[in-house]
């Protein structure tokens, strides 16, 4: 939810700033802004639309020099999306300037106080109000910059990363965390802040991540300092080594990025495995688990909390909880979770489940749940993200950065890391024998190459997709292991292409949505062979004799569903259990052609953002 992004040092300030809010785009598309100080003058300019469309402006409006600048890219929470409430945002004095990512909740108190004292506001937005409480601390209370941003900031309820400066003490740039991310990148002689490292990844390798509650004031030619915002205690910031690189954040040659990003799938599943699956051994080797087995083994239950496509791989990890190890698993979304006073207690074990680490649901979950004594286990895909570093202990996805918004290779490494867990309590606890865990592990190994065998159906579902494009509505059809993976194929068609789509558990059909069908209906049916196999027969009949356009993903070699459906996929055969590893590229690919089909914005589809720093 918005990006952010600042330089300070001896370059110019434009390019970086701007080259940094189109890597940052991710975070929310739907206007951007830039401010410069060249010495001489404040310089801001800001739309509604896209990053390009600033670019567009700014020639127009304003010269690109400065050796100063910061940079906004806003989903909007307070405010519609137009021109004057896109960030920066200006104090009235015209001095202070800010961008803000995340939500100040008592903005409209503060404001009434503000409006009394003469400030007057021209935009609908938070952050407005906060650059002139700033202004009126640092008036009244005669104090520099950095100590009016920290009094404005302890009157304030809300999370924020935030950097200002003042155009009368250029050589300084004043920035916050409190919930959502920020990240200062270390220059020679020079600062980068951004909400993530890959703005400033070619330019520097070391960076600070602020953690929550921090601020730090940036002085060009001086260093940086960094404090506690509530009691101004000193930090000895930790400077991070990063581990990304520019490869990882370019499209290589992809038209999308979400193309990509399905396409990387096998070498994502390869890297989570990396380290974690010793065939030769036959074991599992994961710290986070090795550390915390007696937490593990003793808990009464998991409770998953994750949100969108995330809790669709807590969906599938419940299926393999209990199938494999016998440890009963609820699966909850995290914002229903959060406020509905669940009972939990020491012995339970809650698993957070976050791509980005930094959804505001799953994270308000977990400090909810670690208040009441439970453990717990973060899997996140962002390294240093703030649920992973809420969390006891976790592990990793390592499915390197996702900047489609539309979450497709962090699903499935997600379910692998859910799986890996899986087996080594089964392991554990004596719930799966050695032979099958050998099994597993065998069938593990081969799961990215047979994820490639999937990817080369692309072409014949690209014809696939060219049949159905201008579908109204579709369904999705799944049982066991592949309910959740139907969910996981209606949301993304939903996102990305704006077609009305459900999915459903095949055998729920019959009491509702069979209603829906008819001959102008796709219903994608999940139909690999499976415990339930004759059971989803029996589910494809029923819609065959309704007239409804069948579209069965099969596997590879299978002549039944073949001759019963209008169109079939086929995806490698493996353990039903990993089957949801295979049968998600086929959507996947589905919803991205279509999507590109119908001529819409594949990597940031309307009214979305990939972090959801908001609740
Ligand atoms: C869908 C999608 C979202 C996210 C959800 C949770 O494609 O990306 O539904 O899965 O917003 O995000 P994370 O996993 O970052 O917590």
């Amino acid at each position: 939810m918005c990006g952010i992004v600042g330089y300070i040092g001896h370059r110019e300030a434009y390019p970086i700033v701007i080259e940094g809010l189109k890597r940052l785009e991710y975070r929310g598309y739907d206007s951007a802004g830039i401010a410069l100080f060249d010495g001489t003058d404040l310089k801001v300019s800001k739309t509604k639309g896209k990053v390009s469309d600033l670019e567009e402006r700014v020639e127009t409006q304003i010269s690109k020099s400065g050796n100063l600048g910061i940079g906004h890219t806003r989903w909007a929470t307070h405010g519609v999306p137009n021109d004057v409430n896109s960030h920066p945002h200006v104090s009235n004095s015209g001095d202070l300037v800010i961008i803000h990512n995340g939500i100040i909740e008592n903005y409209e108190s503060l404001k009434k106080e503000l409006i009394k004292r003469g400030y007057t506001f021209k935009s609908d937005t938070d952050t407005e109000v906060l650059i002139n409480l700033i202004e009126e601390v640092k008036t009244i209370e005669g104090v520099k910059l950095g100590k009016a941003v920290q009094i404005a900031l302890n009157q304030v309820v809300g999370a924020y990363a935030i950097a200002v400066f003042d155009k009368n003490k250029p050589e300084e740039v004043v920035v916050a965390r409190l919930g959502s991310p920020l990240a200062v990148g270390i220059g020679e002689d020079e600062f980068f802040i951004a909400s993530d490292a890959s703005p400033f990844i070619e330019y520097t390798k070391n960076a600070i991540y602020l953690e929550d509650e921090e601020m730090a004031i940036i002085r060009f030619h001086k260093g940086i300092k960094v404090r506690k915002i509530k009691d101004d205690s000193l930090v000895d910031p930790y400077i991070q080594e990063l581990q990304l690189n520019l490869e990882q954040i370019e499209k290589g040659g992809y038209e999308h990025f979400m193309l990509k990003e399905i396409h990387e799938q096998p070498k994502a599943i390869t890297d989570t495995f990396r380290g974690r699956l010793l065939r030769d051994e036959a074991i599992i080797k994961m710290g986070g688990i090795e550390d915390n087995m007696k937490k593990f083994l003793n808990a009464n239950r998991i409770i998953i909390v994750a949100c969108g496509t995330s809790w669709h791989a807590g969906l599938v990890a419940e299926y393999i909880f209990e199938d494999l190890a016998r440890i009963p698993v609820e699966v909850e979304y995290a914002s229903e979770f959060r406020y509905r006073n669940p009972v939990i207690t020491e012995n339970d074990v809650l698993i957070a489940i976050s791509q980005s680490g930094e959804t505001a649901d799953t994270l308000a979950a977990i400090k909810m749940a670690k208040s009441k004594g439970a453990f717990v286990f973060g899997v996140c895909n962002v390294v240093g993200s703030s649920i992973a570093r809420e969390s006891d202990a976790g592990a990793y996805t390592h499915a390197g950065p996702e900047i489609g918004v539309a979450s497709t290779k962090a699903f499935t490494t997600q379910i692998t890391v859910l799986s890996l867990i899986a087996l080594r309590l089964a392991r554990a606890k004596g719930t799966i024998s050695s032979s099958d865990f050998r099994r597993y592990l065998l069938e593990m190994e081969m799961i990215p190459e047979k994820v490639e065998k999937a990817l080369e159906s692309d072409a014949h579902i690209q014809e696939v997709s060219e049949i159905y494009k201008d579908a109204a509505n579709f369904l999705y059809l799944g049982r066991g292991y592949n309910f959740p993976v139907a969910l996981e194929g209606a949301l993304k068609l939903k996102e990305i292409s704006y077609i009305h789509a459900e999915g459903y558990p095949a055998a729920e059909m019959k009491h509702g949505p069979i209603a829906l069908i008819d001959e102008n209906m796709p219903i994608v049916v999940i139909a690999t062979k499976a415990e339930h196999y004759d059971k989803v027969i029996s589910n494809i009949q029923e819609i065959k004799s309704r007239k409804g356009k069948i579209i069965g993903v099969i596997t590879e070699g299978d002549t039944i569903v073949r001759d019963l459906a209008d169109h079939v996929i086929e995806v490698p055969d493996t353990i039903e259990a990993l089957s949801p590893l295979l049968t998600t590229i086929p959507l996947q690919l589905l919803s991205y052609h279509i999507a590109v089909m119908l001529d819409k914005n594949v990597d940031q589809p309307r009214n979305l953002a990939k972090s959801v720093t908001v609740e």
